[in-house]
């Protein structure tokens, strides 16, 4: 089914704010489609008895026709009028579990759509506790379908603003309810046999269904362990999928998890940060268990990286794993890692609550491969897995999916209120500052504002603002750039160079920035030597490079070094091609200059 936006923005409604969130309701009434906040992940809302409404949730969710939505409801007794039947093991359910991180399939009744269960003649039921999306559903009053609030294939959003990244324009309105507690989709329960069986796992346990049951056996569904076909149609397809290659690296055997009774979190997610200080602090025992658990990610990315020198990895992983890197203080690894970090290294109810925002999030970094912790065990850990490994793709032999969509261009999206912001600034110097630096200069600015917001390094609370300038280190003041250069420049960004005026490179420029990169390797050296206190943040773009381990080889296996002549007095082809060399270079650079300067994409 072809996606169409059918709207110039999606609304985006405040938990507090109460008449927008009735009439939000009422559109949904009316057949229109509303994001709300869940305790597991945001769902995509529509009226379950309208087919038409049912429709236009596969289209904005680019689902294919045979996976079945969930209803939602806000009250119990809106049950009997979903179903045909409430069996005695479906109402000890209900009444154990409901509301929360559950959804009870049952017989059908009539008024549900055909659309709504893909022609299934079962129905999944599923009450959430979160205080908004129980408001909503009240104000609602009829069934709600809803599946999770992603793309097709992405990992569900569990906040507001991931939402809007995947839907915008294409539903009428996004409740935003804050983070999501439990940050993994609800424990789908087939309760029409029986033995109840689940289909999904979730923060709801087999050992939580246990516990309420006297004389029945819960089963995991075959699908789960790698057998038949999944009864829940959703369980074949691709899930939770990032752009990037995902690998799981084992926890090693006999790590003690916590966090893993899942049901009994409260939401309390316990974001530490262990600091070098308390890594000093730890046993011989404890300090061993870690760089145990830490190793694996090391040697994986070191082997990595030597077959790849511009790789780039994303880490979902603990505090504790960050700080062993910290300590390692290897530069290439560093220069090559982007970190999500979820909390506690053993703690899986932090790891599944940042689970797919993480995925998300390391996508913005454009990172290739994502090393994420596995956990083994029971409890949490069992839909944590699940998760994972669809998202890495492993069975994908098994469960012929659909292919990863393409990665889309981002649209950036407005910069949330920081409590603070830094800033960073990069100079870029040659020599007479009217051709190369300012057409980096340029090109560098385009970049930076195509990537924008970004926040500072581990401190999602800190904005951080980039700034580019140029000089010349022979360079005369105020003179305009080279008007064949300005040409080049705005054939490839469609930006010119007018406002660039060409000045001289001195010590109070050097002073202001942050990262010094120089064209030629001559310029740098001869920055160096002028200003030896500066040495450390100055670099030519070819020792920049191989200070982040980037080896260029030519044709013939020659270890190469970034070189781009001056092409004044050369025809326009050759300022052309120049402009288009700088930016592929800036290009390649791009994402260490923003690690050197301490920034992540958001
Ligand atoms: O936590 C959740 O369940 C979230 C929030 C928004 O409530 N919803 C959600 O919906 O994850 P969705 O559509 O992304 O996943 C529902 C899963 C799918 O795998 C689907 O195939 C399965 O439940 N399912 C739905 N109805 C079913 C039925 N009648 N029989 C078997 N499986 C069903
Ligand atoms: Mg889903």
């Amino acid at each position: 089914m072809e996606r169409e936006k059918r709207y110039k923005n999606t609304i985006l409604i405040d938990s507090g704010d109460d008449k927008a969130i009735k009439e939000a309701a009422e559109h949904l009434r009316n057949g229109e489609v509303i994001g709300f906040p869940t305790e597991t992940v945001y769902g995509l809302g529509c009226d379950a008895g309208n087919g038409d409404a049912v429709r236009k949730v596969f289209e904005a969710k680019g689902r294919p026709a045979d996976n079945p939505l969930i209803c939602h409801i806000g009250d119990k007794s809106q049950i009997k009028d979903i179903v045909s039947e409430i069996t005695p093991l479906a109402q000890t359910l209900i009444d154990a579990f409901m509301p929360g991180p559950i959804t009870i399939v049952m017989k059908k009744a009539d008024s549900i759509s055909a659309q709504t269960t893909a022609g299934l003649d079962t129905v999944g039921v599923r009450m959430p506790s979160h205080p908004v999306a129980n408001k909503f559903l009240k104000y609602c009053g009829v069934p709600v379908a809803a599946p999770s609030a992603n793309l097709s294939g992405r990992p569900s959003p569990t906040g507001a603003r991931s939402v809007i990244e995947d839907m915008d324009g294409y539903i009428y309105a996004v409740i935003d309810g804050g983070d999501s507690e439990y940050g993994l989709e609800s424990t789908v329960v087939d309760c029409t046999g029986k033995d109840p069986v689940i289909l999904r796992p979730g923060a709801v346990t087999k050992a939580d269904i246990d516990s309420v049951l006297k004389n029945k056996n819960t089963v995991m569904s075959d699908a789960l362990t790698g057998g038949e076909t999944p009864k829940a149609p959703g369980m074949k397809y691709r899930h939770y999928a990032p752009y990037a290659q995902v690998e799981i690296i084992d926890m090693p055997e006999g790590t003690k998890i916590t966090g893993d009774d899942a049901i009994g979190t409260d939401g309390k997610i316990e974001n530490s940060r262990f600091t070098l200080e308390d890594l000093k602090k730890l046993s011989d025992d404890e300090a061993k268990e870690l760089v145990n658990i830490a190793s694996p990610f090391i040697l994986r990315s070191r082997e990595l990286l030597s077959k790849n020198p511009f790789v780039r990895i994303g880490l979902y992983c603990g505090t504790e794993i960050k700080t062993v890197y910290d300590k390692l203080n290897d530069k290439l690894l560093s220069a090559h890692t982007e970190f999500c970090v979820y909390g506690k290294t053993t703690d899986v109810s932090c790891a599944s609550h940042g689970l797919f925002e993480g995925l998300r999030f390391l996508d913005v970094q454009e990172v290739d491969v994502i090393l994420a912790q596995g956990f083994n065990g029971e409890g949490l850990s069992v839909a944590y897995m699940n998760r994972l490994s669809k998202a890495s793709g492993k069975k994908e032999e098994l469960t012929p999916g659909m292919p990863a969509p393409a990665r889309p261009a981002r649209t950036p999206l407005p910069i949330d209120a920081f409590k603070d912001t830094v800033t960073a600034s990069v100079l870029f110097v040659d020599d007479n500052n009217t051709s190369l630096s300012s057409c980096c200069e340029v090109l560098m600015r385009q970049m930076i504002e195509k990537n924008e917001p970004y926040i500072s390094g581990d401190y999602a609370d800190t904005g951080f603002e980039l700034y580019c300038e140029s000089a010349g280190l022979t360079a005369m003041d105020g003179l305009g750039a080279d008007p064949q250069m300005d040409k080049a420049v705005k054939e490839i960004s469609g930006r010119g160079l007018n406002n660039v005026e060409s000045r001289r490179a001195d010590p109070a420029i050097y002073d202001c920035n942050d990262l010094i990169l120089t064209v030629r390797d001559e310029q740098a050296f001869a920055i160096t030597k002028a200003f030896p206190e500066i040495k450390d943040k100055v670099f030519s773009f070819s020792t920049f490079a191989a200070s982040n381990g980037l080896v260029m080889k030519d044709s013939s296996g020659r270890v190469m070094s970034i070189s781009v002549p001056d092409p004044t007095g050369e025809n326009y082809e050759t300022y052309l091609h120049t402009a288009k060399a700088l930016k592929a270079w800036l290009e390649v650079l791009f994402p260490y200059i923003l690690k050197y300067a301490g920034a992540s994409r958001i």
